[in-house]
């Protein structure tokens, strides 16, 4: 892990960021990718918290990033607390699996809870995050306010153990992401990249899985 920084991301990595993204991102979870536009989009979004907008640096290049929005949890009667949900979150793929992903997420955590944020929840493929500590969203009796399901891919991790215990909590997410909603937009926003083959991955499969699938008991 020698040459390692990771330092908040400034105006002058954008590009950089983006373009890294589209690499981590393409054709894993469907032919081509929206992240890198989510990306561009998310930074002028009020959810968005720069402060938790992180860069790893490797031999001062940039390698992989964590960026968060605040989402919500509302309990039984109504309350909300504002938590932390963080995506996109990559590395670009000739240094996956060597545990970047996993120091991105740890200091990131370690400014969210100075900053007394005590949960982040996400959705995510489940194999990424259980090592982390992350466990389903059902063990921690937070539904997904669309359906009142438990998703497999919405995934909670406590920054503060215990934290959500004894009661019984809706996930609302941030609208950030609505925007990858315009199929349009993002393929003129993708169209200023160098051209790159869409094609089928198996990993699709594996996330479609995922996304249409809940805990049931
Ligand atoms: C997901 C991602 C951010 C993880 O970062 P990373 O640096 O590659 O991952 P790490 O080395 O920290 O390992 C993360 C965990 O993935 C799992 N993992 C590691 N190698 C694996 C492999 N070959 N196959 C499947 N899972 C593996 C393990 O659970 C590992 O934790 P552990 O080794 O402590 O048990 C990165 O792979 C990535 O950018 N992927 C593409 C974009 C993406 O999917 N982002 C996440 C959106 S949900």
């Amino acid at each position: 892990m020698d040459n390692i920084t990771i330092r908040l991301e400034t105006e002058k990595d954008y590009r950089k960021v983006e373009e890294l993204t589209r690499e981590a991102f393409w054709n894993v979870y469907v032919p081509g990718a929206a992240e890198h536009y989510f990306v561009h989009m998310m930074r002028s979004h009020p959810d968005f918290i720069p402060q938790l907008a992180f860069v790893l640096e490797k031999d001062g290049e940039i390698i992989g990033n964590i960026m968060y929005t605040k989402a919500w949890l509302e309990d039984e009667n109504g309350e909300r607390k504002e938590i932390l949900s963080f995506g996109p979150l990559c590395v670009v793929p000739k240094y996956q699996r060597q545990k970047y992903g996993k120091i991105l997420i740890e200091q990131s955590f370690e400014e969210a809870r100075r900053m007394g944020y005590d949960v982040n929840i996400n959705f995510g493929n489940p194999g990424n995050y259980v090592s982390r500590g992350f466990v389903s969203c059902k063990k921690k009796n937070v539904s997904f306010v669309v359906d009142g399901n438990f998703p497999t891919a919405l995934l909670v991790a406590e920054l503060v153990p215990g934290v959500l215990d004894g009661k019984k909590w809706m996930y609302i997410p941030s609208t950030a992401a609505d925007c990858c909603d315009d199929t349009a937009a993002v393929e003129e926003f993708d169209k200023t990249f160098p051209e790159k083959e869409k094609k089928w991955m198996p990993s699709q499969e594996e996330f479609y899985i995922y996304r249409h699938s809940s805990v049931v008991r």
